[in-house]
């Protein structure tokens, strides 16, 4: 089972990783066909939910969130994640550069990251398809989280 939920999340990250290059001037989905596939706002609300409890749940990464006010990361990401699937949200939050460079993350937190996000939108039955589309948007952000 963990052997699976790794590969899965390897190849989703690739897959990510490959799309988000091609995306990496443009990293908004402006006709909201994303957000309208996820479910819209009650969804990503829910996901944003699951993800930070699957995140806060795990050992790998929880240690990084415990100065943190868990409400505000919450309404932050499900902000970001509305406006980059192109829901009309606008991003209130702080560059991401700035929030996380203090925290000195890895591209192993990164991926551990990613894991937490697959399984809360497979809890939310998000399909695959539209899970690596939220993915791409996401992956080039990477490089301005991790700094290790
Ligand atoms: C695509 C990757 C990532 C995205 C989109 C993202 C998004 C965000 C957002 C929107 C916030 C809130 C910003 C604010 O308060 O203004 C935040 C904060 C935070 N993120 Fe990330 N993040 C990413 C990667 C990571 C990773 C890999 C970790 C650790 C494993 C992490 C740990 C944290 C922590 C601990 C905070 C709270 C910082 C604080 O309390 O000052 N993030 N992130």
């Amino acid at each position: 089972m963990i052997n699976f939920r790794m590969k899965q999340a390897a190849t989703a990250l690739a897959l990510a990783c490959v799309l988000g290059a091609a995306h990496a001037q443009s990293p908004a989905a402006p006709d909201g066909s994303l957000f309208r596939d996820l479910g819209g706002l009650p969804v990503i609300q829910q996901v944003v939910d699951d993800f930070m409890r699957n995140m806060l749940d795990d050992t790998r990464i929880r240690h990084t969130f415990k100065d943190s006010n868990i409400k505000r990361v919450k309404d932050k990401l499900v902000e970001q994640f509305c406006q980059l699937s192109g829901g009309g949200c606008v991003y209130t939050g702080d560059p991401m550069r700035e929030v996380h460079q203090g925290l000195k993350l890895s591209n192993a937190d990164f991926n551990a990251l990613v894991e937490d996000l697959q399984l809360a939108m497979d809890k939310n039955g998000i399909p695959s398809r539209t899970q690596n589309r939220l993915l791409a948007l996401l992956a080039p952000m990477q490089r301005e989280t991790v700094s290790r």
